[in-house]
């Protein structure tokens, strides 16, 4: 039996669904353990791209489970929709698995997302808007509705009936907009109850009776480690763990069940949203790397914001993470640059700080300490052999281990599932 971890480093959009993909060829089952539809998971198999939200990774693989844990908060209109687009594509879910004891996002959770928003003006967070830090705050708070109620008619609208009287007297009183009707919650979430009870299971039950059975795991973050509620640049996080230590929580299992975690290193660094970036571009070298990496949301279509490889954060990752190995992505996308910049460590006044700080002000302050290096002209998307990749790449990669202190499993330098090369074998 073993089990692996991926987690995104930096801020969400490594290409974790990339390397889950990649590695679901060896598992038996993948799981999504937090977030929500707030990710956008782009999996390329063949000549097909395929977007993934709340479904794992692993549903490209016909043959695997995969599960949505009980950490994650669904919102069953967009789960109905990504299950048909996928049937639709010919993607059997026959294997999908649905955890009783996820939340629900509701519409109320989506309204109060955008009102919290546009309400904060210019200090927005920048969120995707899709009600999952509401839907967070209820389940907290203890007024959250979950799956398992979802799938009891008489449940599910005393839960309703109560949130509605507190909801909309907050819509309507202190923002000044209309409320939610019963009704017209109720009739449609019944009828994704319908579409979605043979899912429904208790996947924690399911997870560790598979482990037993001696078969892989594979568990796969969503966001990213700078995202994390506790650990990332709060406030400018998501509201969920997307760090190791959130697997445990998010899939209902030990601590002893994980053997490695791997961390998605992104070559270059980037961010959606609002919030400190030390190495952030805002110049054409920045544009070139959007342009060419395409760095452009899955969920929003956003402009993601991008920089420089900043290292302090791949340490945290480590540290935070207890990451194994790293897998590094689009390796591709920074050919042709003449010269790359790695960051090593950030000058704060008068010091030179190594670890990422807790405050945003400290943050704010930092100017990234670079280290320059040659870069190279080939495209390297066809090499699937390390020492055919060009020098000034190896060095690179090589120089990113050794700041970092950390081997390279996988390097990726193309979206497709052949697009890789592997150094250390993860399962
Ligand atoms: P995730 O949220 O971490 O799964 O990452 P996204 O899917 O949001 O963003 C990563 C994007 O880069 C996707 O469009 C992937 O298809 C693409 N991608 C992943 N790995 C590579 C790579 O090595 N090279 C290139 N050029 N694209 C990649
Ligand atoms: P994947 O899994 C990148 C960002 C949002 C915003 C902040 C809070 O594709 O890597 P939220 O809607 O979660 O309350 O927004 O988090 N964010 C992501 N950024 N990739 C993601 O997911 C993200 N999910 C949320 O842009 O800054
Ligand atoms: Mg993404």
């Amino acid at each position: 039996m073993s089990s692996v971890v991926v987690v995104g480093t930096q801020w969400g959009d490594e290409g974790k669904g990339r390397i889950t993909d990649f590695l679901a060829l060896k598992a038996d089952v993948v799981v999504r353990y937090q977030g929500g539809n707030n990710a956008g998971h782009t999996v390329e198999v063949g000549d097909k791209r395929y977007k993934l939200h709340l479904i794992p990774s692993g549903i490209l693989h016909p043959d695997k489970y995969s599960v949505i844990g009980n950490g994650v908060v669904i919102d069953p209109e967009a789960l109905v929709s990504e299950i048909e687009s996928l049937e639709q594509q010919g993607i059997s879910v026959k294997n999908l698995l649905i955890s009783d004891r996820a939340h629900l996002i509701m519409p109320y959770h989506k309204t109060l997302d955008e009102i919290s928003e546009d309400e904060k003006g210019e200090d927005k967070i920048g969120t995707t808007r899709k009600g999952v830090g509401p839907a967070y705050m209820d389940k907290t708070v203890r007024v959250g509705i979950r799956v398992c109620d979802l799938l009891d008619k008489e449940i599910f609208e005393a839960k309703l009936e109560y949130n509605l009287k507190e909801k909309n007297r907050l819509l309507e009183k202190v923002y000044g907009v209309k409320g939610f009707k019963k009704q017209d919650i109720l009739e449609p979430y019944l009828e994704y109850a319908e579409k979605l009870k043979g899912y429904v299971t208790d996947t924690s039950v399911f997870i560790n009776e598979a482990a037993k059975q001696g078969k892989k795991l594979l568990f796969e973050g969503a966001q990213g480690t700078l995202l994390d509620i506790d650990l990332g640049t709060y406030p400018y996080v998501t509201s969920s763990h997307p760090i190791s230590g959130g697997v445990c929580i998010g899939a209902g299992i030990g601590p002893t069940l994980i053997h490695k975690v791997v961390g998605v290193v992104k070559a270059y660094t980037t961010r959606v949203g609002k919030g400190p970036f030390p190495t952030e571009l805002n110049d054409e070298t920045g544009d070139f790397i959007r342009e060419k990496g395409y760095e452009y949301g899955t969920t929003t279509g956003r402009p993601r914001r991008c920089g420089w490889l900043d290292t302090v954060i791949i340490r945290y990752a480590i540290r935070v993470s207890g990451l194994s190995t790293i897998a590094v992505t689009k390796l591709d996308t920074l050919g042709g640059l003449k010269k790359l910049k790695i960051c090593t460590g950030y000058k704060y006044k008068d010091k030179i700080i190594k670890d990422f700080p807790a405050s945003l002000k400290v943050l704010g302050e930092c100017e990234p300490i670079y280290e320059e290096m040659d870069g190279w002209d080939e495209d390297i998307s066809d090499i699937r052999e390390y020492n055919k990749l060009p020098e000034n790449a190896r060095r690179y990669l090589e120089r990113l281990s050794e700041l970092c202190d950390i081997d390279i499993s996988l390097i990726s330098i193309g979206p497709k599932r052949s697009q890789g090369i592997v150094l250390n074998s993860i399962f």
